[in-house]
């Protein structure tokens, strides 16, 4: 029996279970769904009547926007900042999508991060993050000033595509405290569809020796679905929980004794709440291909050496009903080359390798959005996302490059409707 069923109807569900007990397992199996209604995002397995209330209250978290601390009827959501990207979860995400792409002219959506480093993995006096707002009474940081130089690239057939390359500079009050060394790290907010089914995934099967690395995150620098939570609250939204007890403040102690909304202001039952959200999100479906193209375009990706990183399937363990996925990542991580590789302020390349992104759901616009794709957002189409590929992924785009038009273009539509 396959059903389309809108899992978040739980009166449905629950008579469609009680009617079909036995297979039960297929039903907690429709991992793509089509997302109608942003209010009511589908799941990918039934959200338990014991669950309903939590998976509520992490809807309502995830879509609400955090008041500074002491704000009136603010109801356990205050504590915000006082230095900060964005007010609530949602502003950045899309309700789960990613964040919009930046334009042609350079405008960043709010759901562009710009992360600041050191070589020694050590703290820049602006902290992890850039904040580029305050709560009254307190300095922002400084913001992000975008240029794209545009650069055609030819075919071997003569055709050609124009990329879009990025130009970071900081501007704002506290710019100039940062070394010559600070590396910029460019982040668009990443799509959350289908984590939890990437949790969920062996440790065994991406990594060799069988340890539990991070597997979020454009270059799964973080463990779990809770962890980037606990983070993003700490960095993005100067919201402290048990986890991440501290504020981005960097150096600032005018910042870091700004009054608090709670101890901790992210509670833990707001924190549990929003990662079972998050958790069972369905992967948004795309228009199916007919038979011919989908055989034809899946030879290509295979052919071209795509799979050799976004692999078409990847086992799950521990969930009813699902033992592999299609979310076409090998979950390891990937030096593509210099030119997508992160710069330090001195204009200085580091190398830097990028998780396989997970092509599922990649179709799926923000709201009013265009796609945005690679960890920067710079890529418009799925065309120029490859002609980006370098380092190990060379060969694969050349490979891309000699195909006749008519097969690219069946390629990329393929990569499209994962
Ligand atoms: C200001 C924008 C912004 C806000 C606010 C924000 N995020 Fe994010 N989020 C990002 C960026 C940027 C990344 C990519 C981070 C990276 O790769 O290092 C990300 C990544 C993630 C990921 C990892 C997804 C994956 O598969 O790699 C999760 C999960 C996540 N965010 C959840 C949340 C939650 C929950 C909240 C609210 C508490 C939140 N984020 C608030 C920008 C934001
Ligand atoms: C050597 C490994 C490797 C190969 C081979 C490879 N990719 Fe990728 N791909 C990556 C990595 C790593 C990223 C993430 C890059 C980033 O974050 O900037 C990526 C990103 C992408 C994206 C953007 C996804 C997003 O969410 O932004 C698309 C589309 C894509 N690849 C398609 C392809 C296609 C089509 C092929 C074959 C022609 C291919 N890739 C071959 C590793 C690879």
């Amino acid at each position: 029996m396959r059903t389309e069923v809108q899992h978040w109807r739980r009166g449905a569900l629950l008579l469609l279970v009680l009617a079909f007990p036995a297979q039960s397992g297929e039903l907690s199996a429709t991992v793509h769904q089509r997302f109608v209604d942003s209010r009511q995002p589908p799941t990918w397995r039934p959200v338990e009547a014991d669950e309903a209330a939590r998976f509520q209250l992490g809807q309502a978290v995830f879509n609400s926007a955090w008041l500074p601390a002491g704000a009136e009827r603010a109801e356990r959501r205050d504590g915000l900042g006082p230095v900060f990207n964005a007010t609530s979860c949602d502003a950045c995400h899309n309700n789960g999508a990613r964040a919009t792409a930046p334009t042609d002219e350079g405008r960043l959506p709010i759901g562009f991060v710009m992360q600041l480093g050191l070589a020694d993995a050590a703290t820049t006096p602006l902290g992890d993050v850039l904040n580029p707002v305050a709560i009254e009474g307190y300095r922002a940081e400084g913001g992000v000033v975008l240029n794209y130089q545009l650069r055609e690239v030819h075919y071997p057939d003569g055709s050609r595509a124009e990329l879009r390359e990025p130009r970071y500079q900081l501007q704002g009050p506290r710019v100039a405290e940062l070394s010559a060394q600070t590396v910029l790290k460019p982040r668009m907010a990443s799509p959350l569809f289908g984590s939890g089914l990437l949790d969920a995934v062996p440790p065994r099967a991406f990594t060799p020796l069988g340890d539990s690395p991070g597997r979020f995150g454009w270059q799964a620098g973080t463990r779990s679905v809770r962890d980037q939570t606990a983070k993003a609250f700490s960095r993005e939204m100067g919201l402290h929980s048990a986890d991440y007890p501290m504020d981005d403040c960097g150096d600032d102690a005018l910042c870091a004794a700004a009054p608090e909304g709670g101890e901790p202001e992210v509670s833990e039952d707001f924190l549990q709440a929003l990662t079972l959200f998050q958790s069972v999100l369905a992967v948004p479906r795309a228009e199916p291909l007919d038979a011919e193209a989908e055989q034809q375009g899946a030879e290509l990706f295979q052919r071209t050496g795509c799979t050799a990183c976004h692999a078409p399937s990847l086992p799950v363990e521990g969930i009813q009903g699902i033992s592999a996925i299609a979310a076409y990542t090998d979950l390891r991580r990937h030096d593509l080359g210099e030119e997508l590789a992160d710069r330090r302020l001195d204009g200085e390349i580091i190398k830097s390798r990028w998780r396989t992104a997970p092509l599922w759901g990649i179709a799926h616009l923000p709201r009013a959005g265009h796609l945005g794709l690679l960890h920067d957002g710079r890529a418009r189409s799925v065309e120029e996302a490859v002609l980006w590929h370098a380092g190990e992924a060379d060969e694969s785009r050349r490979q891309f490059m000699a195909l006749p038009k008519s097969q690219r273009d069946r390629l990329l539509d393929w990569t499209l409707r994962r």
